[in-house]
């Protein structure tokens, strides 16, 4: 046990964090068996060059999808909802949800677990979009999941019924706004009591600038394979770090808080 979990564990007991905000990113969701994007060798950006891209994150790029949509489906063949379950990590923040400390989550994930394991629409931001609608990217008619989801299992590009451009899911592509929702994030960060944020690098700019913009009164703490970010390099005092295996120091988190009977299976 480290220090960090004892710690958030004896603020989360003493009835400290009422509006706890957590920010999560791809490693939440590779305990489920999904890749994250920027971990060496089995990160998704290291395993994409058979598309001969000019660099891995146009995977995401919106001015390259319009030129070459292919390597996203791939992609997203490989990613879409249907074939991954939520974990533990995913359970522990429905828990706070059951339990009322929970603010608001806001995830870059795009791959729907969240919403899986329970955790309700108005607790959740999904930062980056997600595949559960789409829309065409010349028209803008809307389309389901449903809708799109032969297409993409058979390598087809889908296209518009009603003027035959390509239909993308509504997940934000580099250069792209985030959805409006994301403006919460204005008024709940200086809200909140403790920050907690998992399973992710940090890199993606606006999403990364949201550690930073709660009080500095408030513990944050970082539970990541390895340190990252405002952690590194801008940390503060009262900042806790937790660097090892998400699902094993959810457990220990769970355990600290004397909430081990009540089930994390979803
Ligand atoms: P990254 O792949 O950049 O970072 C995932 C982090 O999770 C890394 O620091 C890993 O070390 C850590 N990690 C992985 N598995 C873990 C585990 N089992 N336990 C603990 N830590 C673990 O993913 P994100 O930060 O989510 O954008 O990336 C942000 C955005 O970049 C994504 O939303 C995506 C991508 O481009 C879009 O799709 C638009
Ligand atoms: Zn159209």
């Amino acid at each position: 046990m480290t220090r960090a979990l004892i710690k958030v564990a004896d603020i989360i007991k003493q009835g400290l964090a009422k509006k706890i905000v957590v920010l999560a990113g791809a490693g939440i969701s590779t305990p489920s068996g999904l890749p994250d994007f920027r971990s060496p060798n089995s990160g998704l950006y290291d395993n994409l060059e058979q598309y001969s891209l000019p660099y891995a994150e146009a995977v995401f790029d919106i001015e390259y999808f319009v030129r070459n949509p292919v390597p996203f489906f791939q992609v997203a063949k490989k990613l879409y909802p249907g074939n991954y379950a939520p974990n533990s990590a995913h359970s522990f923040i429905k828990l706070l949800q059951d339990k009322n400390m929970l603010l608001r989550m806001y995830t870059q994930n795009i791959d729907g677990l969240e919403r899986l394991a329970g955790i309700k629409e108005d607790k959740l931001i999904e930062a980056h979009g997600s595949f559960s609608t789409a829309a065409c990217i010349a028209c803008d008619k809307k389309y389901t999941a449903d809708d799109i989801k032969a297409d993409i299992f058979s390598d087809r590009i889908p296209k518009c019924t009603k003027c035959q451009n390509i239909i993308k899911p509504k997940i934000v592509f580099f250069g792209e706004m985030l959805p409006k929702r994301f403006m919460m994030h204005l008024q709940d960060l200086p809200m909140a009591d403790l920050l907690i944020v998992m399973g992710t690098s940090l890199e993606v700019y606006p999403f990364s600038s949201l550690a930073d913009a709660v009080s500095a009164r408030i513990p944050r703490i970082l539970i990541n394979k390895k340190i990252a970010g405002t952690f590194k390099y801008s940390p503060r005092p009262n900042d806790l770090v937790h660097e090892g295996d998400i699902v094993e120091a959810i457990e220990q988190l769970t355990e600290l808080c004397g909430w081990k009977e009540t089930s994390l299976d979803c």
